[in-house]
C-alpha cells in the first residue's frame, strides 16, 4: 500500500503538478463539487422546461449544477480560464477575454437521469492549455482530467498527466487519497456494453460475442462514471459506446465526455479509441461532436478495433 494513503488533495496536488493556477483549478472544483453532490438529493426529481444543446430534456440539477460550476469559476478570474464549455450550454462562455491561460470543458451531471432512480451519477471536467477547439488533439492539449462519483461514497478521480489517483470524501468533508497510481491489466474481465443491441453493428456484435465467450462479465449501469470508475478500480476490462446503425458517431460527446475518460483510462496504462483512432487524437471543430468510443485495457480494446478493421484473427 501506498505511504501516501489518508493524504489530503491539496498536498497531493502540491507533489503532482507544478503548475499553481492548474492546482487552483482542480482544487477548486473539487470543493463545488461538494456542492453539487449536496444539491443531489433535493433536485435529482425535478424536470426542467428545457433541453440541451444536443436535444435531451434537461433535469432541475442538469441545469443548476452548470450554473454552479461555471459562476464560481468565473467570479475568480485569478485562476485563469479563459473558455468554458458544458453539456448544458449551446455556445462556448469566454471568462477572461485572452488573458486566461486555460480552458474547462465539462458535463457539470453525467447520468442524471438515473438519479432519481438513485443509482450512481458524476461530474465530469477537463482542462486544457489554451483553447478548446484547436487542431493539437486532446493529448498535447490537455493537462488535466477529474470526475467526482456521487455513489454510497462520493469519490474523485484525477490525473495531471502524472498518474492516476483516488480520493474519497470522508466524513468530516475532505477529499483524501485512497489509490494511488491506478493501472489496469492487459486484460480484465468485465464489459460494459452501451446502446441498444438492435442498433449495434454486426462488427461490433461479433466483438462483443466473442467476449461473452472468454468469459468478460457483463458489467453496465447505463451512468459512464460509475461504468468507467469500475474499469479503473477492477483492474480494467472495457467500455464501449459503439457507433450504432442509425447513429454512426454514437452517443458521447468528445470534449464533455470522451477526452476526459480517455486521458484517466490511458494514464493508467489503458486504451481509448473509435476504432480507427486514439480519442486523444481527435480534434473535432464542433464542440458538440460525438464519437463512438471503446476504453479499458489494452487486450480488449486492440480486439475491438480489430473486429472493426476485419482482421481478428480466427
Ligand atoms: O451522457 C449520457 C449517458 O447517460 C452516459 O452516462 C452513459 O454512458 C450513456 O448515456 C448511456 O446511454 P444508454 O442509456 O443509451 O446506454
Ligand atoms: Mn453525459
Amino acid at each position: 500500500m501506498s505511504a501516501n494513503i489518508g493524504v489530503s488533495l491539496r498536498e497531493h496536488l502540491l507533489k503532482h503538478c507544478d503548475r499553481t493556477e492548474l492546482r487552483r483549478i482542480i482544487y477548486h472544483i473539487a470543493e463545488t463539487c461538494k456542492y453539487i453532490s449536496s444539491i443531489l438529493g433535493e433536485y435529482n426529481r425535478k424536470v426542467a422546461q428545457t433541453h440541451n444543446s444536443s436535444g435531451e430534456q434537461q433535469l432541475e440539477v442538469d441545469i443548476l449544477s452548470n450554473e454552479i460550476l461555471m459562476e464560481r469559476l468565473r467570479r475568480d478570474t485569478s485562476f485563469g480560464i479563459n473558455e468554458f464549455a458544458s453539456e448544458e450550454l449551446d455556445k462556448l462562455e469566454i471568462f477572461n477575454t485572452n488573458s486566461g491561460r486555460y480552458s474547462v470543458s465539462c458535463d457539470p451531471v453525467d447520468g442524471s437521469s438515473l438519479a432519481d432512480v438513485n443509482l450512481s451519477i458524476g461530474t465530469i471536467v477537463g482542462i486544457y492549455d489554451g483553447p478548446i477547439l484547436n487542431d493539437r488533439g486532446g493529448r498535447d492539449n490537455m493537462v488535466a482530467a477529474l470526475y467526482v462519483l456521487y455513489g454510497p461514497l462520493t469519490t474523485l478521480m484525477y490525473t495531471t498527466k502524472s498518474g492516476v489517483h483516488e480520493f474519497v470524501l470522508d466524513p468530516t468533508g475532505n477529499y483524501v487519497l485512497a489509490t494511488e497510481n491506478i493501472r489496469l491489466e492487459e486484460k480484465g474481465s468485465i464489459y460494459s456494453p452501451g446502446g441498444l443491441k438492435k442498433d449495434w453493428t454486426r462488427e461490433h456484435r461479433d466483438f462483443i460475442k466473442t467476449l461473452e465467450e472468454q468469459g468478460h462479465k457483463l458489467r453496465y449501469s447505463g451512468g459512464l462514471v460509475a461504468d468507467v470508475n469500475q474499469i479503473l478500480l477492477k483492474g480494467g476490462g472495457i467500455f464501449t459506446y459503439p457507433a450504432l446503425v442509425d447513429k454512426p458517431d454514437g452517443k458521447l460527446r468528445v470534449y464533455f465526455e470522451l477526452q476526459q475518460m480517455a486521458l484517466l483510462v490511458e494514464q493508467a496504462g489503458g486504451l481509448a479509441t473509435n476504432g480507427e483512432d486514439h480519442i486523444l487524437n481527435l480534434s473535432p471543430t464542433d464542440i458538440d461532436a460525438r464519437s463512438p468510443i471503446y476504453l479499458g485495457s489494452k487486450y480488449e480494446v486492440n480486439l475491438a478495433q480489430q473486429y472493426l478493421e476485419h482482421t481478428v484473427a480466427v
